[in-house]
């Protein structure tokens, strides 16, 4: 029978270069036709490549396999061992082939709870525009620093805030997660929805993360209305972060004694079209903060 649904186990073989991660989103083709996103919400398995073992992942490497579970943007019809391809949202490119093994019922039966006390409602008790500030670049960039002093300047306004900082966050809701790439990639969803969830409570939300993928910085931005994800690109020069080392860690990384570190063997995407790019070298931080202050219009 055919079921109308938004939430699937499926079997996947993977056949991109770049693994797929827990957490990132693809799209799906379906019919040859339509091309529908969705979100990988968990990996069950992977299977090894000789004995078929079902293996614990977080990612799905090249030519593997395995089972995971997937959230559709929108419902689908589907039955039990449909075939379909797995394909890039961006250039239209395969990834991989999926089956649909089976519905996941509970989202069948989720629905969305209508409130009567909407953001716009709530951003306007607190007179202003709710909106998310996210500031991406690398370790030592200077994104707290900034983000600090803007949110200085927006609470003397008498403006709403809430900071969120990657090193913070990461002592609470994210102690479990380190450095790999599909622990960023969960970093960044879990902080974009909080920030999502704090801008529909009528926030300025400022968020300051490395956030160095160009594809969960567009997956958080799609959280967010029109207008409202405001991207800063802190663009401070690897070297100079580096002569900066204000936490001692890029020493700690070219010792080897610290894995994974951006910049050093881990990989950052600039931004290709952040609403603003701030060059910090030549530039102290209230000068960035004013730059901002008056792309937002609070000048
Ligand atoms: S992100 O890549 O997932 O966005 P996030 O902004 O939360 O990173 O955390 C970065 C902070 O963690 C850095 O400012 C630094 O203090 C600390 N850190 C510790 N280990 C690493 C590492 N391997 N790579 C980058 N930052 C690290």
């Amino acid at each position: 029978m055919t079921a109308l649904a938004d939430q699937f186990q499926i079997s996947i073989d993977w056949r991109a270069e770049r693994a797929l991660v827990s957490g990132r989103g693809y799209c799906l083709l379906l019919d040859d036709a339509h091309v529908i996103p969705f979100k990988v919400t968990a990996i069950k398995y992977r299977k090894h490549d000789a004995t078929g073992e079902h293996l614990s992942a977080k990612k799905i490497n090249h030519n593997e396999s395995g089972v995971i579970n997937i959230s559709m943007a929108e419902p689908i019809p589907v039955n039990a061992g449909d075939v379909f391809d797995i394909v890039d949202a961006e250039s239209g490119a395969t990834l991989g082939v999926g089956v649909f093994e089976f519905v996941l019922h509970r989202a069948t039966n989720i629905r969305w709870q209508h409130l009567t006390v909407d953001k716009k409602a709530r951003a306007e008790l607190k007179q202003q525009r709710a909106c998310c500030i996210w500031f991406t670049g690398l370790s030592g960039s200077g994104k707290s620093t900034i983000a600090n002093l803007l949110e200085k300047r927006l609470y003397d306004k008498k403006l709403h805030t809430y900071l969120l900082d990657g090193d913070n966050l990461r002592h609470g809701l994210n102690r479990d997660l380190g450095f790999t790439e599909a622990d960023r990639v969960e970093n960044i969803r879990r902080v974009a929805e909080v920030a999502r969830l704090m801008v529909d409570a009528g926030l300025i939300v400022l968020a300051s993360f490395i956030s160095p993928y160009e594809a969960e910085r567009l997956m958080a931005r799609k959280l967010f209305a029109q207008g409202e994800f405001v991207e800063v690109f802190v663009d401070t020069p690897l070297n100079e972060c580096e002569k900066r080392d204000v936490k001692g860690l890029y020493a700690k990384a070219r010792r080897g004694e610290l894995k994974n570190f951006t910049g050093i063997d881990s990989g950052y995407e600039p931004p290709t079209n952040p609403e603003l790019h701030l060059e910090t070298v030549n530039q102290s931080a209230e000068a960035c903060v004013e730059q901002i202050m008056a792309l937002l219009d609070l000048n």
